[in-house]
């Protein structure tokens, strides 16, 4: 029997009307809305595109967005001097600063200049820490990581005492997967195992995943004998194999291809997501929760 499709579109939209739901709540409530600001430097085409969906999302659920635009020549210190005023700014409780970065400014120390208690990516390292102690302690989950944790629990899959095999070693999907599914707790209680490119007989560990966490970046990477039948296959690999006219809107746009050969993979699995549609769609949602959450902190009710 084919696999059940995990749709991340579907889920999206749960959750997004739940959000709507509490944000009008809290509005009523306290006379507050969640403000995020997300601060985009220069014109990467590929940033302005998730920027634009990151605010139209943030509209739809009611929060406050500011929309910073910076300038590709924007000084590292300018750059830092902004997020100290949004770190300041009571009306602000959440800041995503785009990434990437241009090459004259120092990533690492952007992100750590972020108020953690503002770090809606979950990209800080204290953020990173509260994420490895787990529990209450945990503020901010990194957003492809929760969607993903979120997309296993409202499909029913049993994460406690399941074998997880998480493909990709990334800080930002591969290894706090493995760590939130690892945590004690609901979705999770899970024996989880990370591969990568220096693991001897992948195929073998992957074989074993009553759950596999498939986020490499190579498309195809994933074969269907590496499957067990009935698990649950979550495909986190967006990979760009080619370009196509779209029949919608006749516009160019990318063939996109996952990190597992869905169609031979979805006679065995038990269940699936689809590339595009699975994971994709739970990153901005993520970042929605998150913010919303850091309101809720700030005002003792999370
Ligand atoms: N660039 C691509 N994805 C992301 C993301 O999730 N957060 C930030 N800050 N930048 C990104």
């Amino acid at each position: 029997m084919p696999a059940k499709l995990i749709k991340g579109t579907e889920i999206r939209e749960q959750i997004l009307e739940e959000i709507t739901a509490e944000v009008a709540q809290i509005k009523e409530k306290h006379g507050v809305v969640p403000g995020l600001v997300t601060i985009l430097v220069g014109e990467n085409p590929a940033s302005i595109s998730y920027v634009t969906l990151k605010i139209k999302t943030a509209h739809r659920v009611g929060f406050k967005e500011v929309q910073d635009n910076q300038p590709e020549t924007i000084s590292e210190d300018a750059l830092l001097n902004l997020i100290d005023r949004y770190n300041k700014d009571d009306t602000i409780h959440g800041i995503l600063v785009q990434l990437p970065l241009p090459k004259h400014i120092d990533e690492k120390k952007v992100l750590n200049a972020i108020d953690p208690d503002k770090d809606v990516d979950g990209f800080h390292p204290v953020n990173v820490g509260r994420l490895m102690i787990g529990g209450d302690e945990v503020k901010f989950p990194p957003c492809t990581p929760a969607g993903i944790q979120e997309m296993i629990v409202r499909s029913g899959v049993e994460t406690s005492g399941a074998e997880v095999v998480v493909v990709g070693r990334s800080n930002i999907v591969g290894k706090p997967i493995a760590n939130m599914m690892l945590q004690k707790g609901p979705g999770a209680n899970a024996t989880v195992t990370v591969v990568h490119t220096r693991t001897r007989n992948m195929d073998q560990h992957c074989k074993r995943a009553d759950i596999l966490i498939v986020a490499a970046g190579v498309p195809g990477l994933v074969k269907p004998e590496w499957i067990k039948p009935g698990a649950c296959v979550i495909d986190v690999g967006v990979n760009r194999v080619g370009e196509k006219i779209s029949e919608k809107t006749g516009k160019k746009v990318a063939i996109l291809k996952g990190d597992v050969d869905f169609d031979a993979a979805k006679e065995i699995a038990g269940w699936i997501t689809p590339v595009p549609g699975g994971v994709g769609p739970m990153t901005i949602t993520m970042l929605m929760k998150n913010t919303l959450k850091s309101l809720k902190f700030r005002l003792g009710i999370a």
